[in-house]
């Protein structure tokens, strides 16, 4: 049988199909543009681009017929979190579907600071409503995150933030997805909540100091005024939803909510997660 894969064409869902594929499995990939997902993916055998209306529980239902697991990689507040509402139900209709997996967040709770970490609370909620067979991958902050970075590093050796001190231990986009395929894989993983970090807790200023190490040259942090901050975000093209997410996001830092490691990944892979030195080497070229 199938997974299907909703988000397949981000960060994290191309790598999950990609995963399955790899393991000889099959792959339907619910897309809003099957162009974008040809162009990801190419057209390799076990994959099935259906482009699908992920707000029509119809569609929804004949694009699950047969699918075993669910994969679901998407953002969580406004549109994004309906949509993923709307699949789950559909999701939990579904005899075959054994397991729906769910990309969600570090320090899911209704109390954090970080409006994504409230509204993957919710959702999860929902969920449990359906009674759908259910698990979550948790991660931290992604060392992709640093990626946002990229043109004001390339511009002034700065990058302009809200938290200039506060660590999270970030972690690779790569290593969540292979955590992600795991949970999706192993009946064993199914049915639980899944916190995952990357080695070591660090500041913003303090990964800076990694990426200085890596371009051999200062990088600096400049902290911002919080209107400012936002003016820099929506001043780039940055949504109001995300620049709000972004800015919460930096709050939930400063407050210490992300200070601390879990053994999860190591547990679930058996192995360390990569350090964000790494990552930064691998992504060297978005900075110079
Ligand atoms: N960034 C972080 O530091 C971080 C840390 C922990 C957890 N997370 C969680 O990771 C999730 C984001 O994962 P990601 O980075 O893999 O996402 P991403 O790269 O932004 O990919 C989002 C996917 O959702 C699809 N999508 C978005 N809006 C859609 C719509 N209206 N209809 C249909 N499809 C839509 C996109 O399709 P298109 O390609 O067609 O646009 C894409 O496939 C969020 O829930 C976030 O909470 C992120």
């Amino acid at each position: 049988m199938t997974t299907a894969v909703i988000g397949a064409t981000g960060r994290v869902g191309s790598e999950i199909v990609g995963g399955v594929l790899a393991r000889g499995g099959a792959v339907t990939a619910l897309v809003r543009d099957p162009g974008k997902a040809r162009l990801a993916f190419g057209e390799p055998g076990g994959l099935h681009i259906r482009p699908t209306r992920l707000d029509d529980p119809r569609d929804l239902t004949e694009a699950f017929d047969g699918i075993r697991t669910v994969f679901i990689a998407m953002g969580s507040t406004g549109i994004e979190g309906v949509l993923q509402r709307i699949a789950i139900n559909a999701a939990a209709r579904i005899p075959s579907i054994e397991q729906v997996t769910r990309l969600s967040v570090l320090n899911t709770s209704a109390d954090s600071l970080g409006i994504n970490q409230r509204a993957h609370y919710s959702i999860d909620q929902f969920a449990s409503s359906t009674a759908v067979p259910y698990s979550t991958i948790r991660p931290a902050i992604f060392s992709a995150s640093l990626l946002a970075a990229a043109p004001e590093v390339r511009a002034s050796r700065t990058w302009t933030g809200l938290a200039g001190s506060g660590r999270m231990a970030l972690i690779d986009h790569r290593d969540v997805a292979e955590a992600g395929l795991r949970v999706l894989t192993d009946p064993a993983l199914w049915g639980a909540h899944h916190d995952l970090t990357g080695p070591a807790p660090m500041s913003w200023p303090e990964a800076l100091e990694l990426l200085s190490a890596e371009l051999s040259e200062p990088v600096s942090f400049r902290v911002a005024a919080e209107r400012q901050f936002l003016e820099r975000l929506t001043g780039a093209g940055v949504p109001a939803g995300t620049a709000e997410l972004l800015i919460t996001r930096e709050w939930a830092i400063l407050a210490g909510e992300n200070d601390y490691t879990t053994g999860t990944f190591q547990q679930i892979t058996g192995r360390p997660p990569r350090p964000v030195a790494e990552f930064l080497h691998d992504y060297r070229a978005e900075f110079v």
